[in-house]
């Protein structure tokens, strides 16, 4: 499918700017030098993250009665990762340069030639390269005490298959919902935020009769790429593509990722995989406990089959980031401003008064108490009216207020001026929250 890219950005360097510029996202350890591609979430960014993860989980759990929630451990006993086949097979094959040391997954690199240093033909041969981060187990650090931070939140949520669904009395299909932190020692980390060694996930796995799980695989590919849609992401940057082959992974049936054109291509945003049986068998057979399903319908036992959507919360933000993103010309200025969806915003109103007069500012703070509970808004008297418009546009805050001169000599009445069109228009501050509520 051809696609078209943001024409805005060619690369992530005026995306990576504006998040630092404007205190959505910081180098981890940044006064340090940072540390292997791990980055915070500054004031704003925090509020972007916060409102996507509440966007994944009212779609997924709070608007249904099929989905329930789970909050499970980063640190599980070992033995889960041997039954899910992490410790055997959950590796890259990584390739060193003889002359730089420097080291590269082997299928992301030309192999003929060094990227760093140019070296011809000096590449190590391929070894697989175990990607999850070890630990110790209290205070002795030998074989028996090693731990794994999990690379995935997938298998808290199938070693609790059977607490949840005795505890919720839930009846197949249903499905177990989590967002949380997940740790890979990627080979080569990059593109900002698209792939680090920490990260969040949002995953849902989803379990269905055996003879539903084709069915319920489609399902979920038609849901959770209208998700992106319904969040404002332009559909001719969104698409399904099928893995062939030795692509798939080894617990998997089927997968289909949702990807994006991002800048440096179309590139995986959620991977959605139907998993059979596999996760549950394999936790039965290692642990001995019985995982199977009895189905009072047709009198049957089995284990339960899983669909599981598996998104990444920082990969979606840098993709709502990405899409949001606009450029325009006005009054020969270049005009920035982030058209987030008003769900995402970080602030989704600005309180501003026109200048630094304390009439204007007091005016300006009753009408912020007046609004502000009702959604998260800003209130700033920095600078010139001209900044803090640009400053609200780059943030992506949906609608600003201003409080002036005639707001507190004349008409008691505020100017609202919108993010995308700039539209002013004048709004008695008696009708303020009635006429917020209509625009969100
Ligand atoms: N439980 C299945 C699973 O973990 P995955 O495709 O490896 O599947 C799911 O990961 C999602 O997690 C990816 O689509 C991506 O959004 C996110 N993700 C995976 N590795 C990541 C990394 N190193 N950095 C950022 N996000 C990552």
């Amino acid at each position: 499918m051809t696609g078209k890219p943001n024409e805005y950005l060619d690369n992530f360097n005026p995306i990576v700017s504006l998040a630092k510029r404007r205190g959505f996202i910081f180098q981890a350890s940044e006064i340090y030098g940072g540390v292997g591609s791990t980055w915070d979430y500054g004031p704003l960014g925090v509020e972007l993250k916060r409102n996507i993860k509440e966007a994944w989980w009212n779609s997924m759990v709070h608007s249904r009665d099929d989905i329930v929630g789970l909050d499970s451990a980063i640190i599980q006993n070992p033995k889960v990762w041997e039954a899910s086949g992490h410790i055997e097979g959950f590796s890259d094959p990584l390739v060193e340069c003889k002359d730089c040391h420097q080291r590269f997954r082997a299928d992301h690199v030309d192999l003929d030639q060094c990227p760093s240093c140019g070296a011809k033909g000096r590449f190590t041969p391929p070894r697989q390269f175990n990607l999850m981060f070890k630990t110790f187990l209290g205070p002795v650090e030998n074989e028996s005490n090693i731990a794994y931070l999990r690379p995935e939140t997938a298998q808290g949520i199938f070693t609790n298959f059977e607490n949840v669904r005795v505890s919720s009395r839930k009846k197949l299909p249903f499905g177990i919902a989590q967002i949380g932190k997940s740790f890979r020692n990627e080979i080569t980390p990059g593109n900002f935020i698209f792939r680090t060694r920490e990260f969040e996930q949002m995953e849902m796995e989803y379990f269905v009769n055996p003879d539903q799980g084709s069915e319920s695989l489609e399902y979920w590919k038609n849901e959770r790429l209208a998700w992106y849609i319904d969040l404002g992401m332009l559909p001719e940057r969104l698409r399904l593509r099928e893995h062939e082959g030795d692509e798939l992974a080894h617990y998997a049936k089927a997968v289909f990722d949702i990807e994006y054109l991002f800048p440096m291509g179309w590139s995986e945003l959620e991977g959605i995989a139907y998993r059979g049986d596999f996760d549950l068998r394999q936790h039965q057979e290692h642990s001995g406990k019985k995982l199977e399903y009895f189905d009072n319908e047709t009198d049957s036992r089995f284990i339960p089959h899983v669909v599981e959507p598996a998104s990444g919360v920082d990969r979606s933000l840098l993709a709502f980031l990405v899409d949001a993103y606009e450029e325009e010309e006005v009054n020969d200025q270049k005009r920035v401003f982030l058209k987030l969806d008003p769900r995402l915003a970080p602030f989704k109103v600005a309180v501003l008064p026109l200048s630094k007069n304390s009439d204007l500012i007091g005016k300006a703070r009753i009408v912020y108490d007046l609004i502000k509970a009702d959604r998260l808004t800003d209130f700033d008297d920095t600078q010139s009216i001209g900044k803090r418009y640009r400053r609200q546009d780059e943030i992506g805050t949906p609608v600003c207020v201003t409080i002036d001169f005639d707001t507190v000599e004349k008409d008691d009445s505020v100017t609202l001026r919108d993010r995308d069109t700039m539209e002013q228009i004048r709004v008695p501050i008696a009708d303020l929250r009635s006429e917020l509520a209509n625009r969100f």
